[in-house]
């Protein structure tokens, strides 16, 4: 039997390679291939044989599973309504980001609510979580607290214990005996959650592990577990904000790309039930370079400023510098502006910047992104009372998007009362709201900034 060769994996993303080398296909992160023992082939023997039943078969009456409520709104609309029982959550993040915090409140919560919870830590003591806790005014949760690395005896506690609902705190710090790598290698992430998911699903138990998004390559980045858990669920924010969004980028239990909004407070997370307020709370109005945005963020309507500045370049290749939008994108409506607008930004230097720390991945931002760099190529500022939407298509044509009706709620009810959208729009009632509808590009650098 041919020799098994060592394969190389890929700590960020768990694409694996035929051999090493500096930068992974997968997902483009460099010096984060390691060496994985190959699987040992093991005994070769017959599986025994399962069953199947036809789902015709499948008892009618079973009603679909109830979902356990936390209370915490902005987490539960996340989770799709609730937690579902079995199910098994991963909650990613950067490190000193607040996820231990988020489920420490989550876990008191949901015990609130009559579930029995267990937290466990592999990352501080008990007396630590406790002292957290207690800054969190949580003290006297009825939440059972464990301080322990070792998945073994982790399993062995839950099937004495048999709690509702088991946080792992972190999954890169869980080891199983039967792996032979070190802690928080890309085997011993992927066979510790494996294990823990398996134990879900057989026990009836909810699993949330934490998983920290990793700079380097020899600690296993929460991308390798994905696609094992039902919902996947990532918790950002930007360094310098109290603001933080959490966000499904999975859920077989509800709709991928809902956000939670919450704010770092000296006392934990507090949770924002109106994020458009807080996004535009400190904008400037009647800057030139600003645009707001009236986006939609899984069900719901969010409002977002989007900010812009152009500068001329002392560079040969001009800079384009974004956060928050996505750079290919404004690449294209940059080259859109230039080719069928007639407006260069050759030899100007671009930042395109998302206020707040949000992240905006909607198309039907452009709009109000290239009406943020006109404003601030132009220096003409944007209606302070005015909200952009719509898509631009590379022949320069705006293109309606979805849920305009909602869009325009919430600006009329953040007191914006006129909007800029791609005509063919499907109006309902526009809610007292002046609308600007335009055919494409040209018509509206030409109506907002006279060119
Ligand atoms: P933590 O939940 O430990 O992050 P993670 O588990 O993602 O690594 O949060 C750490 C940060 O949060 C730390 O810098 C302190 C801050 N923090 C507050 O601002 N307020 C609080 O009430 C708590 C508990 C933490
Ligand atoms: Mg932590």
């Amino acid at each position: 039997m041919a020799r098994a060769a060592p394969s190389y994996t890929c700590s960020s993303c768990g694409a694996s390679h035929k051999k090493w080398q500096g930068r992974c296909d997968g997902c483009g992160a460099w010096n984060t291939l390691v060496e994985e023992a190959p699987l040992s082939a093991g005994p070769k023997s017959l599986g025994a044989k399962g069953r199947t039943i036809p789902l015709t078969d499948l008892a009618t009456e079973e009603a679909p599973p109830s979902r356990a409520a936390s209370g915490m709104d902005e987490l539960d609309r996340v989770l799709g309504g609730g937690l579902v029982p079995a199910s098994a959550i991963l909650v990613g993040g950067d490190p000193g980001i607040g996820k231990s915090t988020l489920l420490l409140q989550a876990t008191a919560a949901f015990a609130g609510r009559g579930l029995k919870c267990l937290y466990i830590s592999g990352e501080e003591a008990s007396a630590q979580v406790r002292m957290r806790a207690q800054r969190l005014g949580l003290a006297q949760a009825p939440v059972g607290l464990g301080a322990e690395t070792a998945l073994r005896d982790i399993l062995t506690t839950l099937d004495a214990e048999r709690p509702d609902l088991v946080i792992i705190d972190s999954i890169q710090t869980m080891w199983l005996d039967t792996v032979e790598s070190a802690p928080g290698s890309v085997a011993q992430v992927r066979a510790a959650a494996h294990e823990l998911v398996t134990f879900a699903k057989r026990r009836g138990v909810s699993v949330i592990l934490v998983g920290h998004v990793t700079k380097e390559g020899q600690i296993a980045g929460p991308r390798v577990v994905e696609h094992m858990v039902d919902t996947v669920l990532y918790f950002e924010g930007e360094r310098g904000h109290q603001f933080r969004i959490l966000r499904a980028v999975k859920n077989r239990f509800g709709p991928a790309d809902e956000i939670g909004v919450f704010e770092m407070t000296g006392d934990g997370l507090a949770q924002v039930s109106n994020p458009s307020a807080l996004f535009l709370s400190d904008r400037e109005t009647a800057t030139p370079g600003s645009a707001v945005f009236a986006g939609i963020e899984g069900t719901r309507p969010v409002l977002t400023e989007i900010q812009a500045l152009v500068a001329p370049s002392p560079l040969g290749t001009p800079r384009r510098t974004v956060v928050g939008i996505d750079s290919g994108r404004l690449s294209t409506i940059l080259a859109v502006l230039e080719a069928r607008c007639g407006i260069p930004f050759a030899g100007l230097d671009v930042f395109v910047n998302v206020a707040g720390g949000m992240r905006v991945s909607e198309p039907a931002a452009d709009l109000a992104v290239a009406g943020a760099l006109l404003s601030a190529r132009e220096d003409v500022a944007i209606p302070p009372d005015m909200v952009l939407f719509g898509e631009i298509s590379l022949s320069g044509a705006l293109r309606p998007v979805g849920q305009t009706e909602n869009r325009l709620k919430e600006a009329s009810k953040l007191g914006f009362s006129q909007a800029t959208l791609p005509s063919r729009s499907k109006l309902g009632q526009s809610e007292g709201m002046r609308l600007r509808q335009m055919a494409d590009l040209t018509a509206f650098v030409g109506e907002m900034f006279g060119a």
